[in-house]
């Protein structure tokens, strides 16, 4: 019985975070995808959780990277060990059944990138691993019928990227990503800041900010927060009450980008494909989708309902872990006796 539950693992490998997913147990892994490094000598200090709290607050010595930036792998060798010791820590006792893992990952890595994943996911002990896109897995993931011969639009923005994808009859038909996420959101905020106001921020705080009282779409509630930084001019501490008019205007631009790439998937689809997302609408997944208004944005500016996946961050890696029996039994494996 353990053989079966243990059987399929599914990983999302995101820029900001990883998830592990087990069939039968649910999420057992969310862990920042981060490493802190000894400077010089690269040795690992912390992986994960452990690494994050030395992220901005780093002593010289040490550095913190998150191994995958902007949806690609900047560093292969701590992306590998990362992916290793996450894998492992999910299934020391059970070492002896060798898993089934499929991975989700941004469709725009490389090749040499997928396959340096693959490898570290046989190192960590798989039996068989299929690295998937992240959009189809996030598709699967949000429940989303996608073996239908029908249109289903799938925008996953996440840390890094954002991707853009038309699935049918379980396949690709279009799909556009962008090297745009949230992170690029806290960039723009840390940006506004200092041209705005002289305030020097940092990206913890811009990230807070974003959360807490970011916004796409007007509101008629005006929140406002109070923040730290340092004064551009004195270069000493201050405090500044900033409101969430101010904060929708920092994020204009990398908005505007990520509804501008939306359109342009539409543009590349099927007319057929088009009138499906016109009734079904846009299924929203990652951690950006959670930005307040934004689904009122796409929708106003596409014409088109937009809807949030029901778990919006675990939607990749549940997609993932379920790969395999959502394939099972498809019109893809039916004639296999022909093929
Ligand atoms: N409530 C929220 N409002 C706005 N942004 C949020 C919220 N919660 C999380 N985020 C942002 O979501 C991003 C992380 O999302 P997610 O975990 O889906 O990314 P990822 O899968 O690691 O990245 P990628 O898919 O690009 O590789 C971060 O930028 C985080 O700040
Ligand atoms: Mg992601």
């Amino acid at each position: 019985m353990f053989g079966r539950t243990f059987s399929d693992i599914g990983i999302d490998l995101g820029t900001c975070n990883t998830l592990i997913y087990i069939r039968g147990k649910g999420i057992v892994l969310n862990e920042p995808s981060m490493v802190a490094l000894e400077k010089g000598t690269k040795k690992i200090l912390a992986i994960g959780a452990d690494a994050k709290p030395m992220q901005f607050k780093n002593p010289a010595n040490i550095i913190v990277i998150k191994p995958l930036q902007e949806g690609v792998i900047a560093d292969l060798e701590s992306t590998e060990k990362m992916i290793r010791r996450f894998i492992s820590k999910v299934m020391p006792r059970y070492r002896f059944i060798k898993p089934r893992m499929v991975i989700g990952i941004p469709s725009c890595i490389t090749e040499v990138e997928r396959r340096a994943v693959e490898e570290s996911a046989y190192k960590a002990g798989a039996r068989e691993v299929i690295v998937i896109e992240e959009s189809l897995a996030a598709a699967i993931g949000a429940g989303i019928p996608i073996m239908e011969p029908a249109g289903h639009m799938i925008c996953d923005i996440g840390g890094g990227t954002s991707e853009i994808s038309v699935i049918s009859l379980g396949g690709m038909v279009v799909s556009r990503a962008i090297r745009i996420g949230g992170d690029k959101f806290d960039d723009a905020i840390i940006r506004y800041v200092r041209s705005t106001y002289n305030l020097i921020i940092g990206g913890g705080v811009a990230e807070r900010l974003k959360i807490e009282i970011g916004n796409a779409f007007p509101d008629i509630v005006i929140e406002k927060v109070e923040i730290k930084g340092t004064d551009a001019i004195t270069l000493l501490p201050r405090r500044l009450e900033i409101d969430s008019v101010a904060v929708r205007e920092a994020l204009k631009e990398p908005i505007t980008k990520i509804v501008e790439e939306i359109k342009a998937t539409m543009g590349q689809t099927p007319a057929e494909l088009n009138a499906d997302i016109a009734d079904r609408g846009i299924c929203m997944t990652g951690g950006g989708s959670l930005l307040k208004g934004l689904d009122q944005l796409i929708s106003k500016e596409t014409g088109v309902p937009v809807f949030l996946a029901p778990e919006p961050l675990n939607c990749v890696a549940l997609g993932a872990g379920k790969y395999f029996e959502t394939f099972k039994g498809s019109a893809r494996t039916d004639y296999d006796d022909l093929n």
